[in-house]
């Protein structure tokens, strides 16, 4: 497959990284070629990818990992814009770190993580505005509606206006169903009911009118469970009651042996009212080629999905590094599903 790289893409290219595409083992990393060019058969993931319609395929990460380690740091740049097209935020847009402090905002990471990503020419998801976790102790305190109502609006403006017209899209809000089928304990539902929905939605449209506004949650990959269906009927009540959700990402940190699932999944979210779905946290207990690929093949086979995020570059810094989920081992070497994902792709 031919890829087109433009003269910009190319400057950006820093004379490091070609990893060894062998195998994993223990073997310690290459890090580089003798023309210190990157391997073509790294640089393809992403192009090909989009070569077969989709928006990107993308990591998360965040300024640690992107200023203070160099191997991982050249694995998103000097092939990300064809490997890795887009960037999540993996704890810098959190409340809890924009806002640990009432009023007081820090957009220290976030901004390094949204220049990185518009530098290096990398769309970026907005990770994430209402969620249960990660959410400072004052705004959990918060008992009365008007105050929770004020401290929402104000967050979202703060943040909305910041970064509008430089997200591609947003998690508006994340994991707000139980097992069960219910909403989700919080101190948004316990203090507004299902209102915060509407509220949070309405209040990024009004601060980002382009960006892609999406509810994301997980076990979203089987569409026989409570959780799902809950997802698929709220979605569809708030879309019908004028409430602006353009998007369902299912994060998709799977078991071994679910990935059959999540084609089906994938249509039936789609077929809720929203334009886009989206795999957003992608990883996969050890990995293995042919879930990965099945995942892979599954959004390509659904027309609104419109990318694959995987949680992370490398196992070494997975959330999950025990599983050893992710697409690059502990030496920053592509894993046999990464290999198969090309394969799969060419
Ligand atoms: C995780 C991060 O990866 C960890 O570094 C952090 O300690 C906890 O959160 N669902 C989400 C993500 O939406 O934000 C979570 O990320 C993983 C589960």
């Amino acid at each position: 497959m031919k890829i087109a790289l433009s003269a910009t893409a190319l400057c950006v290219i820093p004379a490091v990284v070609a990893l060894s595409i062998s195998p994993s083992s223990d073997l310690p990393p290459s890090t580089t070629t003798s023309s210190g060019d990157a391997d073509p058969t790294l640089d393809s993931l992403s192009a090909r990818f989009i070569a077969k319609g989709k928006k990107y395929w993308g990591t998360a990460t965040d300024i640690g990992l992107l200023l203070n380690n160099t191997v991982n740091e050249a694995i998103v740049r000097s092939q990300s814009f064809l490997i890795i097209h887009k960037l999540t935020p993996e704890n810098s847009m959190k409340w809890d770190i924009i806002e640990k402090t009432r009023y007081a905002f820090n957009f220290i990471d976030s901004d390094y993580l949204v220049d990185y990503a518009r530098s290096t020419g990398k769309l970026v998801r907005g990770h994430t505005f209402i969620w249960h976790s990660q959410l400072p102790s004052w705004v959990s305190a918060i008992k009365d509606a008007a105050t929770l109502t004020e401290v929402i609006e104000n967050h979202i403006s703060s943040v909305g206006t910041r970064y509008s017209g430089r997200v591609y899209s947003w998690d508006v809000c994340n994991e707000l169903f139980t097992a069960e089928g219910t909403m989700r304990y919080s101190v948004f539902y316990s203090v507004l009911g299902e209102t915060f929905v509407s509220l949070a939605f309405n209040a990024v449209r009004k601060y980002d009118q382009t960006a892609k506004l999406y509810i994301n949650d997980y076990n979203m990959v089987s569409n026989a469970t409570q959780r799902f269906l809950s997802m698929i009927n709220h979605v569809k009540t708030w879309i019908s009651s004028g409430v602006p959700i353009d998007g369902i990402g299912t994060q998709a940190h799977l078991s071994a042996g679910v990935a059959g699932d999540v084609q089906a999944a994938l249509s039936a979210l789609a077929g809720s009212g929203v334009s886009e779905v989206a795999i957003t946290e992608l990883d996969i207990v050890q990995a293995s080629p042919s879930d990965y690929v099945t995942v892979t093949k599954a959004c390509l086979a659904v027309s609104a999905c419109v990318g694959i995020t995987n949680w992370g570059v490398s196992d070494k810094e997975s959330w999950r590094t025990q599983d050893k989920p992710l697409l690059f081992d502990n030496y920053y070497r592509p894993k046999p599903a990464y290999e198969a994902i090309i394969a799969a792709l060419t």
